[in-house]
C-alpha cells in the first residue's frame, strides 16, 4: 500500500541502487522541490551528495541563511555556498527588458553552477527536483537540465550527468508531505510559489541595489504581518513590487522624492487566472506604516486590486 513512509524507503533503496558509490551534484535553490530532493538524497547517500547553493542576490530575506542552517548545519550535508551576488547584479546593471533580465539570470545561473561542477571531480550524477507536473509540461522529450531556468538550454555536453529524479512521479502536495516527513521545516515545505528570477522581476525595470533592498525589506515585512495575522498558507502568493518611479513626499518636515511599494496578494488554483485577496483594512494600514517607516527610500504604499486577467500575477 502507498504511503509516504513506504515511498521514502523505496526511493532511498532505488537511489542507492542507481548511484552505487558514485557522486551526485545538486543545485539547491532552497525552493520546495530542490529542498525535498536534497533531504531525500542526504538520507539515502549522505556525503556522496554535494549541494550547490547559488546566492544570486535575488532571494527573499533570510533564505540563503536558511539553506546553510538547514542543510549545512542541521543535516550536515556537503554544501557549497556560492556568493554570486555581485556577479549577477553587475550583469543585470542597466538591463530593463523583463525577458532579457530573465535570460541573464538563467544563463548566469548555469555558468556559476557549471564552474562549481568543474571544481569537483568524479561526479557522474545530477540530482533534480523534477516533479510530475514538470514532466507533463515538458512532454517526454525535453528534460530540463536545471529545472527552474528552463529557457536557457543547459549544461555543456561534456558535463553529461546521469539524472537522479526521485520526485518525478509526485504532485506538489505529495512533495510537500515528503519534505515534512523528512523533517524539513514548515517554512520551507509550505512556502508560497516564488519565481526562478526571484525578486529580480519585482524590482521593475533596470535593477539597482537600493531598490532591490527596498523590495526585499518590504517583502519581509509583508510576510511577517501576514504570518502574524494568520494568513500565511491561506493566500497563494503575496509579495511587494517596487517600480522605477518616484513621487514627492514629506520626510522630517522636508519634501523628499522616494519610491512607492506596491502590495500584491492573490489566490488561484492554477495560476492561469487569479483573484485578489481582500486584506483587512487595519492590516493594510499596519503594513503601510511599517514599510514607510522601516524601508529606506520608500514614502508610499499602494495596493494592487487587479485580478488576472487583466493583470498577470507578477508585474513583469
Ligand atoms: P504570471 O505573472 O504570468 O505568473 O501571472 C504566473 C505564475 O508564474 C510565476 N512566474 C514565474 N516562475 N519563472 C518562474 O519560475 C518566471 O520567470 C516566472 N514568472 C512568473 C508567478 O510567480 C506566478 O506564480
Amino acid at each position: 500500500n502507498w504511503n509516504m513512509e513506504n515511498f521514502i524507503a523505496d526511493q532511498i533503496e532505488l537511489i542507492r541502487r542507481q548511484v552505487g558509490d558514485g557522486k551526485v551534484l545538486l543545485a539547491l535553490s532552497g525552493g520546495v522541490d530542490s529542498s525535498v530532493v536534497a533531504a531525500l538524497l542526504i538520507k539515502a547517500i549522505g556525503k556522496q551528495l554535494t549541494c550547490v547553493h547559488v546566492n544570486h542576490g535575488l532571494l527573499r530575506q533570510g533564505e540563503p541563511e536558511q539553506v546553510v542552517r538547514v542543510f549545512g548545519d542541521e543535516m550536515d550535508a556537503n554544501l557549497v555556498y556560492v556568493d554570486a551576488v555581485d556577479r549577477f547584479l553587475d550583469k543585470l546593471a542597466g538591463v530593463s527588458d523583463p525577458e532579457q533580465k530573465r535570460k541573464i539570470i538563467g544563463a548566469e545561473f548555469i555558468r556559476v553552477f557549471e564552474e562549481e561542477a568543474r571544481k569537483l571531480s568524479g561526479v557522474s550524477f545530477l540530482g533534480q527536483g523534477t516533479i510530475y507536473p514538470d514532466i507533463i509540461e515538458s512532454g517526454t522529450k525535453t528534460v530540463k537540465v536545471v529545472k527552474s531556468h528552463h529557457n536557457v538550454g543547459g549544461l555543456p555536453e561534456d558535463l553529461d550527468f546521469e539524472l537522479v529524479e526521485p520526485l518525478k512521479m509526485l504532485f506538489k502536495d505529495e512533495v510537500r508531505a515528503c519534505g515534512a516527513a523528512l523533517g524539513l521545516p514548515d517554512s520551507m515545505v509550505y512556502r508560497q510559489p516564488f519565481p526562478g528570477p526571484g525578486l529580480g522581476v519585482r524590482c521593475l525595470g533596470a535593477i539597482t541595489r537600493d531598490r532591490l533592498e527596498a523590495v526585499r525589506a518590504s517583502d519581509a515585512i509583508l510576510r511577517e504581518e501576514f504570518a502574524a495575522a494568520g494568513l500565511e498558507g491561506k493566500v497563494w502568493q503575496y509579495f511587494t513590487v517596487v517600480p522605477d518611479i518616484k513621487s514627492v513626499g514629506v520626510r522630517e518636515g522636508k519634501r523628499a522624492d522616494e519610491w512607492p511599494v506596491i502590495l500584491r496578494a492573490v489566490n488561484t488554483i492554477d495560476a492561469m487566472t487569479a483573484e485578489i485577496e481582500e486584506i483587512p483594512y487595519a492590516l493594510l494600514k499596519k503594513i503601510t506604516a511599517r514599510i514607510t517607516s522601516e524601508v529606506p527610500g520608500v514614502n508610499r504604499v499602494l495596493y494592487d486590486l487587479t485580478p488576472k486577467p487583466t493583470g498577470t500575477i507578477e508585474w513583469e
